[in-house]
């Protein structure tokens, strides 16, 4: 099939490749020339585990391309996805000036039927305002499809090559049929594609996500609630994640969500139920509760250096808003940063893939180390934020030799708290006694 993908941000250049690989011809577009032309070049330009190889593969056998050009990329397409950016506007709603100017403009180049997916994340009713948009500018026939994408970073190919399900919003026989057959080859161990109108869909991808920033931040309140009874939330953990109507996944308390998706449709969400007269107050206390936890490493770090931070180095393991992505956005980590900054503390940090961009929006304001170890040089504490495999097993009796204090704060629980006692570190983690 012929597909054209408007957008090369994450889920484009993902969707675009994935798409590729089972046999597609695809051409992606972008209005950032140098971005276009460092693709043409075949520079992937984001971090994305197992992406590389597949986007090198697919432009090597030329059903991989990328243009500046508009009308060049849709001219042929059968199928026209929409993956541009729905940032939050200043209320908190998604602002949806990319998705439909690019409505605009692709409505007036199209002379045959066109099937337009919404890959964006969306608020409901945002397909009924593509249509119109479209209606205002062709009286060519075509149809308007909301698709959702589920893949999380750091697992995306995998999560976009098989995924749990496929959600297609249309009521349009056709454009149903079609993309049943585009999405066929990735549900062939019998998960489902699920049909359903465009509001449906819509609304499944917002509940989706503010349904696990929840599932995270009521964890992160038992948490809370483990280190002032004295339980352990590993425990209570499993002993709740074993029952199959919770399910073991997703029940991680830590240092509180982050990255592009669950702040922002948490937010959009809660705005939407808003505006359509409906207080959907869970989501205003998840909110809530995940500006307090961003707080908590520091929080621990203020109560235990009883004499303030001023003048104190900590070390950073982890910028990162999660492991196997260089990705920043509404990381917790700049959070710590900033609150240790402004108590007077300085920071020196260590991301395998995060400190380049935190170099561009920081620059010198904390200092970058080599590695894992070169962080801990002279520190007075260790503040673990992200959980990359590389921090999980560290030679103790180095970090001691390094750390000025044998003090952790963990804000992933990555380590054993006997071993930890026995290794003579005061060790502060999340839900776990100190
Ligand atoms: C999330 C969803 O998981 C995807 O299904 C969705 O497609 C994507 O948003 C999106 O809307 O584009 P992502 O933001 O890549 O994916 O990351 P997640 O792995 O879901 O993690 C989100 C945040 O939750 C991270 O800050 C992570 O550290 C935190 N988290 C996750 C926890 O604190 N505990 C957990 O148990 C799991």
């Amino acid at each position: 099939m012929k597909i054209a993908v408007v957008g090369t941000g994450y889920v484009g250049l993902v969707t675009g490749t994935c798409l590729a690989e089972t046999g597609n011809e695809v051409i992606c577009v972008d209005i950032n020339e140098e971005k276009v032309k460092a693709m043409q070049n075949g520079v992937l330009p984001i971090y994305e585990p197992g992406l590389e190889q597949l986007f090198h593969r697919n432009i090597k056998q030329e059903r991989l391309h990328f243009t500046k050009d508009l009308a060049e990329a849709i001219k042929e397409a059968q199928v026209i996805f929409l993956a541009l950016p729905t940032p939050p506007g200043g209320d908190g709603s998604a602002d949806l000036s990319f998705v439909l100017g690019a409505a605009k403009d692709i409505a007036k180049l199209i002379t045959d039927y066109k099937v337009i997916v919404t890959k964006s994340t969306v608020p409901v009713g945002t397909a009924d305002k593509v249509t119109a948009v479209f209606k205002e500018n062709t009286s060519v026939e075509f149809a308007v499809v909301s698709n959702p994408e589920f893949l999380r970073e750091g697992v995306a190919v995998e999560d976009f090559m098989k995924p749990d399900r496929v959600v297609i919003g249309t009521t349009d026989v056709r454009a149903r049929d079609i993309l049943g057959e585009l999405y066929g080859p990735y549900v062939r161990q019998g998960n489902p594609i699920l049909f359903m109108d465009e509001r449906s869909s819509e609304l499944t991808k917002y509940a989706a996500n503010s349904f696990l920033a929840t599932k995270i931040t009521f964890m992160n309140e038992v948490a809370n609630m483990c280190e002032l009874v004295g339980a352990n939330v590993d425990m209570v953990r499993a002993g709740i994640g074993a029952d199959a109507r919770i399910g073991k996944r997703f029940l991680f308390p830590g240092v509180g969500y982050g990255g592009s998706c669950f702040p922002k449709d948490v937010q959009a969400m809660a705005k939407s139920a808003k505006e359509y007269g409906y207080d959907f107050k869970i989501l205003d206390s998840v909110m809530d509760v995940n500006e307090t936890q961003k707080k908590k490493l520091v929080k621990k770090v203020l109560e235990y250096f009883k004499d303030g931070i001023e003048g104190k180095k900590f070390a950073i393991w982890g910028l990162a808003f999660k492991p196997e992505t260089d990705d920043i956005r509404e990381a917790p980590a700049l959070y710590i940063i900033d609150e240790l900054i402004k108590h007077g503390a300085s920071v020196v940090a260590y991301d395998p893939e995060g400190m380049p961009n935190v170099q561009r929006l920081l620059g010198d304001k904390i200092t970058y180390a080599p590695d894992r170890y070169a962080a801990l040089d002279g520190a007075d504490a260790l503040l673990i934020v992200t959980e990359w495999s590389v921090f999980r097993t560290p030679d103790f009796n180095y970090v001691k030799e390094k750390l000025k204090n044998n003090v952790i704060f963990d804000g992933r629980n990555l380590y054993d708290l006997d071993k930890m006692t026995k290794a003579g570190f005061y060790y502060s983690s999340i839900g776990r006694k100190t």
